[in-house]
């Protein structure tokens, strides 16, 4: 950022987000993809679902919200596909959901959790949860200088050395596509990110994160080994309802130690 007298606009964000950072946070925005991973949270914080909505009458989105431990959660799951009637997983809604809900909720903190699948030559079994370190894209190749790194988009996640510290999360980097499965072309991409987890929304959730400064934090636990034997729909399907468990685990330990923290305390 540039900060000018001529740019006094900036300057003022800029003066705004470090006040902001020192104070605890208060506004959570958690965004999930699937409704499996989802529910049980909503019982875990005891959140209400939303009776009039703050988005759009057309879209499926739907907000949960409540007080816990101090902290304004929103929880949000894109919803059902109002034409196939399966949940809205994929960058479009994940992007499309962390716009909308930044704009009505205005959130100290994003966290997407989720699952994804893992590299076992990376380290990661079913079960793990990871905390990401870096989003990026591994389905956006665009081969001309400048578009290759606009269509890769890596984002870093804000940076939880005592989160880490005090939580027993692997860490790793994440790699987005909108498919389950991984074409040769995407697995060459996913090597390139170095990646050790890879799922459908993180990049997305992270570029729209970026776009308003808002800090985001990235959850995933492992429901399938991709360089492994089992065919991963398969295995994803075995295991989303026991991993998601896992998944909400974590994340409430990552909640309560959020709680009375300001954001460079993390
Ligand atoms: N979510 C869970 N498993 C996944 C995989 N293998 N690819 C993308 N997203 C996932």
């Amino acid at each position: 950022m540039v900060l000018s007298k001529d740019n006094p606009s900036s300057a003022e964000e800029f003066m705004d987000s470090q006040t902001h950072s020192k104070l605890p946070i208060s506004s959570i925005l958690i965004i999930i993809a699937m409704q499996t991973e989802a529910l049980p949270l909503v019982e875990k914080f005891q959140l209400s679902e939303d009776k009039k909505s703050v988005f759009p009458k057309e879209v499926p989105w739907v907000r949960y919200h409540g007080i816990y431990r101090n902290l304004q959660i929103n929880l949000i799951w894109p919803g059902k596909d109002s034409a196939l009637g399966v949940d809205s997983v994929g960058t479009i809604s994940a992007s499309l959901v962390t716009y909308a809900s930044i704009q009505a909720l205005h959130p100290d903190l994003i966290i997407n959790a989720g699952t994804a699948g893992g590299f076992k030559a990376k380290g990661a079994n079913i079960g793990d949860v990871f905390l990401v370190s870096e989003c990026a894209f591994h389905d956006r190749r665009i081969p001309i200088p400048v578009f290759d790194l606009y269509g890769v988009g890596l984002k870093p996640a804000l940076k939880t050395p005592n989160l880490h510290k005090e939580l027993d999360l692997k860490v790793g980097k994440l790699s987005t596509g909108d498919s389950l499965d991984m074409s040769a072309q995407d697995e060459a991409s996913i090597v390139a990110n170095d990646a050790t987890v890879k799922d459908m929304e993180g990049a997305a959730v992270a570029y729209v994160a970026d776009i308003f400064k808002v800090p985001a934090i990235f959850v995933k636990a492992v429901t399938d080994i991709v360089d492994g034997e089992k065919p991963t729909a398969e295995e994803f399907l075995q295991n989303l309802a026991t991993v998601s468990a896992a998944l909400d685990q974590a994340v409430t330990q990552v909640i309560d130690f959020i709680s009375g923290k300001c954001i460079h305390e993390l």
